[in-house]
């Protein structure tokens, strides 16, 4: 069976925690190697990006390979050629499939037709990259998980969604403020509970940044969501990161946001810009994670 990295839980515990060891290691020798020797990836991506598409860019070429970087909007995948129909034809020519979307549906679809691993560079639901990379970012600052308390201000979003698969395999206590209308997918939620994670909804923020180690936000309005901009402003507005809220929390306290950041809107200038603020350390991680994450999926497959 052909392995991908669709979302947090395809990994188990130990899995997850071995990748947030090897990204350390891979950081620490800025490592390179020939393991995409002659191979390609191609990345499909659907929405923007900045960090994702460079830092994959950086790494699958530290591994030794290439790129071919495609949007929907000048491949036919823009003209409605199905996806089913794209993954096959990818499959053909490259040895895996790094993808940003809208649906996760869309992902488990080209997952299913083309028999090259896929990796989730982002979708609606979920951006199982990011947040390991931020297990690292975290993992640098406070080596022990057990303890911590990681509060999330704002969105229940794809983001959210990710923090709380990662709460399943590290044990930091996840609490999430959340305004009425925008908690996170409760089957998400359900799931991870489940499984074990310690995560909790709050509609207070100040409840949420009590004491935490590590506060979290991200923007009010997500790519796909941007004719939501001005009432997502009025719903949010009580969900800003400020020096009010992180003066509630740890002395230690540490702000993350996986970027692009919106000053003024849920993170001000102040804060973004303070020394609390680990925000660069997240972005660079990006590299070193996604290095682990291809090199396990990629000497994984059954
Ligand atoms: N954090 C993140 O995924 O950034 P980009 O949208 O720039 O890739
Ligand atoms: N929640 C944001 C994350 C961007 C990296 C979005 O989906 O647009």
């Amino acid at each position: 069976m052909k392995k991908d990295f669709l979302t947090i839980l395809d990994l188990t515990r130990e899995e997850a925690h071995g990748l947030v060891q090897r990204a350390a290691a891979m950081k620490s020798q800025r490592y390179t190697s020939d393991l995409f020797a002659d191979q390609v990836l191609v990345m499909i991506f659907e929405k923007a990006s900045t960090r994702t598409r460079l830092s994959f860019e950086v790494a699958v070429r530290r591994l030794g390979g290439s790129v071919i970087f495609m949007t929907d909007r000048e491949s036919q995948l823009g003209r409605s050629e199905p996806l089913k129909d794209t993954a096959r034809v990818i499959a053909r020519y490259a040895e895996g499939i790094i993808v940003r979307t809208f649906g996760q549906d869309k992902l488990h679809e080209l997952a299913k037709y083309a028999d090259v691993p896929v990796v989730n560079a982002l979708s609606d639901s979920y951006h199982p990259c990011q947040v390991m990379s931020d297990m690292l970012t975290m993992y640098e600052h406070t080596p022990e998980f057990e303890g911590l308390k990681v509060a999330w201000i704002g969105d229940g979003n794809n983001m959210a969604h990710s923090f709380i698969n990662a709460a399943v395999h590290f044990p930091y206590k996840l609490v999430l403020a959340c305004p009425e209308g925008f908690d996170p997918d409760p089957a998400i939620l359900a799931k991870a509970k489940e499984l074990g994670a310690d995560v909790t909804l709050t509609r207070d923020p100040k409840e949420a940044s009590a004491g935490a180690h590590y506060i979290n936000t991200d923007v009010w309005a997500s790519m796909g969501q941007e004719s939501e901009q001005a009432e997502r402003e009025k719903v949010f507005a009580q969900f800003q990161v400020n020096k009010e809220l992180m003066a509630l929390a740890d002395p230690q306290c540490k702000f993350m946001h996986c970027l692009p950041a919106h000053r003024g809107e849920e993170v001000t200038e102040y804060i973004f810009e303070s020394p609390a603020s680990i925000v660069f350390d997240q972005a660079e991680n990006r590299l070193h994670m996604q290095m682990a994450i291809l090199e396990w999926v990629f000497t994984h497959q059954g």
